[in-house]
This record gives structure tokens, sequence and C-alpha cells, in this order.
């Protein structure tokens, strides 16, 4: 058994153990790529003050998301077709979050439905919501999320068209996998997949199969979203789902202080700025870049989370101590997942977390609330000086 160190060893068993397909699903940015590389490369250049002769007994992680309580202020982002990087796959990472004490995100382009998470686990978990044109599957969803208990709702608001990914179109993403000769070549070497998927139902878009009306191919995120995605979500409808939420709402994909001004003025419980992960509109800032701003805009009326970019605990500390209040990582748990199942997305989670406990020690800081921007060394031009 290989020994884990770090997110990149999980890495590298996940792309090992995981058809072509779905590994480079999760390891592709839009485009160019370069917002996907700039949201990791970007939290090298912060640099953490290390400090000396402090006590470092008696430290913790814990703190709050939206006033609930974690275990770190580390989340479970939502990832489309988590089912697919391994069997059941949204079960396991959920059942890997709620032992560890954060928030497990379910997408709305999920394997497993919402009903079947909450079956499957015993506390509440987060639900993704994407908005569709259709009024009646929109009006279903949110009660069944409302209904399975979810405690929170995270609405996207940076995809209401799929930003392109080469790999994707060349690899013909979908789920099921249609049988190609590439894709059975491919599946021979990934048998546990194969033994795993065969043990299971759970094949499809287990939110939308079923529910949503008029789609050419069911099987097909590229068709889903052309055909069912809402192109004219706007500030207005974001107030009407609150108002058929009523719960918390926590707004995704905000990368602009106008946005988050207008987020704020919705009345949201947080927002999370996100450019999803480099997948959406390639040639955005990475998220780390465009917190500073956001903070300066709305940090005193909302909480402010940043998705995007982080693969370490030192990535969540230099965005905690920048002023987030809480981080979400996704491909850092779908490493997890695919290399080793609900173990692997646990082994995910203690890494970070150790990561993190250890650098604020060395940092002289015993909790996430001692964490401020004192600890940094930022460039001057970090936020950039635009024209
Ligand atoms: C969303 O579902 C994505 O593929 O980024």
């Amino acid at each position: 058994m290989a020994v884990i160190t770090n997110i990149d060893d999980l890495k590298r068993l996940h792309k090992k153990r995981t058809p072509k397909m779905f590994y480079d699903y999760c390891e592709s940015g839009s485009w160019t790529e370069q917002t996907f590389r700039e949201n990791v490369s970007d939290f090298d250049k912060i640099r953490l003050r290390q400090r000396v002769a402090v006590d470092m007994e008696g430290r913790s992680t814990a703190s709050k998301m939206i006033g609930q309580d974690v275990a770190m202020p580390v989340a479970l982002a939502p990832v489309g077709l988590t089912g697919m990087q391994r069997a059941d796959g949204e079960i396991k990472a959920a059942r890997a979050a709620e032992k560890f004490g954060v928030p497990f995100t379910l997408s709305t382009m999920s394997i497993c439905s919402i009903e079947d998470v909450a079956e499957h686990t015993s506390k509440p978990f987060w639900f993704q919501l994407y908005v569709m044109r259709d009024q009646e599957f929109l009006k279903n969803i949110i009660q069944r999320a409302k209904d399975a208990g979810c405690s929170a709702l995270v609405l996207t608001l940076d995809l209401q068209i799929l930003g392109q990914r080469h790999k994707d179109l060349k690899n013909g993403l979908s789920a099921p996998p249609k049988l190609t000769p590439a894709v059975i070549a491919d599946l021979a070497t990934k048998w546990t997949w194969g033994l795993e998927m065969l043990r299971t139902k759970r094949h499809g878009f287990g939110n939308i199969i079923g529910h949503a009306k008029g789609v050419d191919d069911p099987s097909s995120l590229f068709t889903w979203t052309a055909e069912q995605f809402d192109p004219r979500l706007d500030w207005g409808k974001i107030a009407a789902i609150k108002e058929m939420w009523g719960g918390p709402l926590i707004l995704k994909g905000v990368m602009e202080p106008e946005d988050a001004t207008m987020a704020a003025k919705v009345g949201c419980d947080a927002i999370i700025v996100s450019n999803h992960g480099g997948r959406q509109l390639d040639g955005a800032l990475s998220s780390i870049r465009a917190l500073q701003p956001i903070l300066d805009a709305v940090g005193d009326q909302v909480d402010v989370h940043l998705d995007s970019g982080i693969r370490s605990g030192q990535d969540v500390l230099k965005a905690l101590a920048m002023g987030a209040k809480g981080t979400f990582i996704g491909r850092a748990f779908v490493y997890g997942l695919g290399a080793m199942g609900e173990e692997g997305v646990t082994k995910a989670l203690e890494v970070i977390q150790k990561e993190l406990d250890v650098s604020m020690a060395l940092c002289g800081r015993k909790t996430i609330a001692d964490l401020d921007r004192d600890m940094l060394k930022i460039p001057e031009d970090f936020a950039g000086r635009w024209a």
C-alpha cells in the first residue's frame, strides 16, 4: 500500500484507477486552461510569516461556516458526475465528510440522487442548484432538497452555459460511458472501477432522470446544459429562488466586487469567490487574486468563502488569513475518491487538516479565529493594477 502524504499522491492513484474520461473531466479547465493553472500557481505567490517562541499547545481547526459547526472550514464542493469517479461516489464522499465533520455539497449533476444521499447519511448536507428552464422541475428540486433536510442551498451563478473543455469533447464524456473500442480498452486496465460499477445501479444523472422532460441524450452533460439550463438567470430570479428555498443560501461564482454587492443586497448568507475551478471563463483571474477586492466590498456584510485552486492546508490557511470565512475543495477530494473510495476522501481531509494545523502553529497561531492578514506576505501588486 502506497504511503499517502499529500494530495498529489492521491491524484496519481486517481489517474491510475479511474477511466480516462472521468479523470480528464476532473482534471481540466476550459479552453487554454490559463485560469485553471493560475488558480493553483497564484497561491504559491503568497508567503507565510514564520513565528517562533509561541506556545503551540491546545490548537484547534474547528470553526463555523454559515453558523454551522465544522471540524475545519473546508467544505466539499459540488462536483458533477462524482458517482462516475467511483461507484456511488457521492454517497461515499458524503459519508466521509459527515464522519470528519465538514459540509458535503451535492451537485445537481450528481449520479446519486438527493434522496439516495439522504438515505445513506445521518446529518444534513448542502445542495447545489443549477437553475433549469423548466419551472416545475425547479420548484420540485428545491422541494426535494427541503424534504431531504438539506441545510443550505448553494446556487451556482456562473454556469448558465458550459465553458468548453476540449478533453471532454475528445473523450465523448457521458454517464454512463458509451462503450466504444477506446473506452473498452481503457476499462480493461481499470477493473476495480468496473467491478464496483457493475454492483451499483447508479449510472446516470440521478437528480434529473425521470424528473426533467425532453432531453435528447440524457447521458450527456453537454446536452443537459444546452437544453435545460436557464440562460436567463438574473438577480430577480435569484431573489425568487431565495424565497422558494427559505433557508440558508450561498451564492457561488462571484468574482467581481459589483456582483458581490448585488449578492449581499439579495440577502444571502455567504458568497463563494469562485471561477468554477477554471472550468468556465478562461482568462478570469484566479480566485485567490479576486478575493481581497471582494472582502473589501462586502466582507462586513456576508461571509466570504473561496474555492478554486486549493490543494493543501497551506492554501486553506492563506485564504483564511486573507479574510475568507470558509473554503471549498473539489478536485482535492475527487482525487481521494478515485484513488481509494470513501477512505480516500477521508485521507484527503486528513492531509489538509494536518497541513493546516501544523502550518498555523508554525505561524504562531492556535485557532481559526486567530488567523489574520498579518501572517501573510502578499506581493504588492497581487490583486493587480488592471486598466
Ligand atoms: C459542472 O458540472 C462542471 O462540469 O463544471
